[in-house]
């Protein structure tokens, strides 16, 4: 036998029996983000490897560490590792941003050569959402508040919180980072090799280190949120006291920094203790100075992704009450002479009229016992049969497999009237 070729670690199938339960939670998505008023938007999953480097940053892991790049021919390009600079970058590209102001949403794969485990994937599926064009807080409250009423839609609300933080201005953010860097050179003997190169290159990544001695210290470091400037802190003044006022509940963690450098102002994270070590299913943040940065006129944003493998998973874990399995409703069961072609025109003629109930034919032959036990195997409401004498008569036998009642002859005339009553 030939080798067998396997996908890439990290890279999953979606198997049968797992697409409707994704459909379900895209479908949920889909909905809470039309009934904000959002539109669609579709990125090509390759661009420019520049446009990350210089919108992530080059000092992140992102960027340094889990791109996939490659050369085609003498440019270089990478397979998108998030959805934000390409929004920003087909925003700028298109005039969306200028025309007015935008709120668009996208969902797709992401690609990051990062270690695999529960809950992280070298190919992983994001929804994302941007808004360009308006610079007052409300509209972080309501990414925030739209956030709150997906986790509802999907049953999960009691297993998210949410964390929030403001980093402030570049400015703020500089000056801070000297101070935290001057107060961590004291403590260098707790740091790993590669929290010492940290230490130089992204200082501020250091916050949410896992390293328990270093947290310990972190708690007398000097604090992002007392270095924030007059607009910064306003800013957030007044989103969380939108936050309080609409009701939704949030811890604010200065430690809370996110690992793209494209951030000022808001950052926010959901989190979950359900999926062990990668408990963020969503994450965002505010990036006012990033459409400038790729080359556009200075205009604000702010967004957030989820990551769909962890919501998935954490629906799976919490919540019984999803679909979870795709069911056909009608089996056509046919042999002889003719009887294929019936079947199939009955088919079509189901279809045509009753456009939400699944028919499926079974189109491989053999007894009628064994095309019978196909259909339970699939798991079918109603078995159609058709057999010679049903050709010659213009009639079909219906049969309820899922209950003992008889089965019964009918016109093929009635067929719309029959299952009418059945769906
Ligand atoms: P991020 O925090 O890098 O942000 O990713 C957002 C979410 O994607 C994470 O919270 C997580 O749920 C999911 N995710 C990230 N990496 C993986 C992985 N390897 N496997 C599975 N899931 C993963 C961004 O990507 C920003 N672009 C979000 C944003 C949009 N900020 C402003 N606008």
């Amino acid at each position: 036998m030939a080798k067998v070729i396997q996908a890439i670690r990290g890279m999953n199938d979606c198997a049968p029996a797992e697409s409707p339960l994704w459909q379900w939670v895209e479908g949920q998505v889909k909905q809470v983000l039309a009934s904000y008023g959002y539109s669609e938007v579709r990125m090509p999953i390759v661009e420019s490897t520049p446009l990350f480097a210089r919108a992530i940053g080059e000092v992140t892991d992102v960027v340094s560490k889990e791109m996939y790049t490659f050369w085609d021919n003498d440019e270089q390009l990478t397979l998108r590792p998030e959805g934000t600079a390409g929004c920003v970058r087909a925003a700028i590209e298109h005039g969306w941003i200028y025309n007015n102001e935008q709120r668009l949403w996208y969902m797709g794969p992401m690609f990051r050569h990062e270690r695999p485990q529960k809950g992280r994937y070298r190919q992983f599926h994001q929804a994302g959402v941007e808004v360009f064009g308006i610079a007052n807080p409300e509209i972080d409250a309501e990414l925030i508040i739209l956030t709150a009423r997906l986790w509802k839609a999907l049953g999960i609300d009691q297993h998210v919180s949410l964390q929030l933080n403001s980093i402030g201005s570049l400015e703020a953010r500089a000056n801070y980072r000297s101070a935290l860097v001057a107060f961590l050179e004291n403590h260098q003997d707790l740091m790993s090799d590669e929290e010492k190169e940290r230490l130089v290159k992204n200082p501020l990544r250091i916050l949410d280190t896992k390293n328990q001695a270093l947290q310990e210290v972190l708690n007398d470091a000097p604090k992002l949120l007392d270095y924030l400037d007059e607009e910064s802190r306003t800013h957030f003044a007044t989103l969380c006291q939108l936050l309080d006022d609409m009701g939704i509940a949030y811890e604010v963690n200065p430690k809370l920094v996110r690992g793209l450098d494209y951030y000022n102002k808001t950052v926010f994270e959901w989190v979950t203790s359900a999926l062990g070590a990668q408990g963020t299913v969503c994450g965002g943040g505010r990036y006012d100075g990033l459409v400038e940065q790729l080359g556009g006129h200075a205009a604000p944003g702010v967004g957030f992704a989820m990551g769909l493998e962890r919501l998935v998973l954490l629906v799976q874990e919490v919540n019984a009450a999803v679909p979870v399995a795709n069911t056909v409703d009608v089996y056509l069961v046919y042999s002889g002479e003719g009887a294929t072609l019936n079947a199939f025109q009955l088919a079509e003629t189901i279809r045509s009229a009753l456009p939400q109930v699944r028919v499926m034919t079974h189109c491989s032959g053999g007894k009628f016992q064994k095309q019978f036990k196909r259909a339970d195997k699939v798991d079918a409401k109603l078995a159609l049969v058709i057999g010679e004498s049903e050709v010659a008569e213009k009639t079909v036998v219906v049969k309820d497999l899922r209950s003992s009642a008889e089965q019964v002859t009918i016109s093929q005339a009635d067929i719309i009237e029959t299952l009418t009553k059945h769906f």
